[in-house]
């Protein structure tokens, strides 16, 4: 079965608690996801911080300008030494390939229909297709412009695996252990997520908001062994 990695989200109020996370969690979890929020706040001392306490950076930015933008912010993001960051598909075919096509850069994982539209409010972007077929033409086309992965709900891990070669990312948040009451609707647990073939599973909350975090850590750890 797939090898599936937790990456805890540091979706904290700033430095000093991310910190205390990185310490909690040093030589057990390895990849962690920093946010707009608090990259907003802190900047690249949170990237550096992760780094020092061994782990691995997702920056999750979600990069969507012209081409010759996003491709020297994954310049930055490469001399920051992250490990994966994310870009949004519907910024189009040309920024994708230019920052696909970078020598050094870190892993491009694409952003497709972000997962608090409804059909509603989607067609009111725009978009003449529904949710599903967009997702589809976007994995294709992100895939297609060289992008090493995807960001995806747990409801649609199965279609893009069976879809795209092992090597392309699956990366899965919307996690939960168990009944939670928040904003996740499309929700799975770490189990599912491994036995349909995710790569990564993204978790914030169900660790952050727990009363034992080094429990709920190790719950789902378990679940992915
Ligand atoms: O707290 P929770 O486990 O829901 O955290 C999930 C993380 O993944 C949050 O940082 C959220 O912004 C992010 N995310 C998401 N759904 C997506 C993409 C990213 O929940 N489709």
């Amino acid at each position: 079965m797939k090898n599936t990695e937790l990456i805890l989200a540091l979706d904290v109020e700033n430095l000093s608690s991310a910190e205390n996370l990185l310490s909690k969690f040093k030589g057990i979890v390895k990849y962690y996801k920093v946010g707009s929020s608090l990259f907003t706040l802190e900047g690249p001392k949170v990237i550096d911080i992760v780094h020092k306490y061994g782990g691995k950076v997702f920056l999750d930015l979600k990069f969507h300008d012209i081409p010759n933008t996003v491709k020297n912010a994954v310049m930055s993001a490469q001399k920051l030494g992250v490990y994966a960051l994310s870009l949004h598909i519907s910024g189009g075919v040309k920024m994708l390939e230019v920052c696909a096509s970078l020598d050094e850069r870190p892993k491009l994982w694409g952003i497709s229909v972000l997962t608090s539209f409804d059909e509603e409010s989607f067609a009111l972007t725009g978009f003449r297709d529904n949710i599903a077929s967009t997702m589809d033409k976007f994995s294709d086309l992100g895939v297609s412009a060289g992008l090493n992965g995807l960001v995806c709900s747990g409801f649609e891990i199965e279609m893009l695996r069976k879809k795209f070669p092992e090597d392309i990312n699956i990366v899965v948040p919307g996690i939960r252990l168990g009944n939670a009451d928040d904003d996740q609707k499309r929700i799975i647990t770490p189990k599912k997520a491994k036995e349909l073939g995710a790569d990564f599973i993204v978790v914030g909350r169900p660790i952050l908001k727990s009363q034992k975090p080094e429990e709920t850590v190790k719950i789902i750890l378990k679940e992915l062994e």
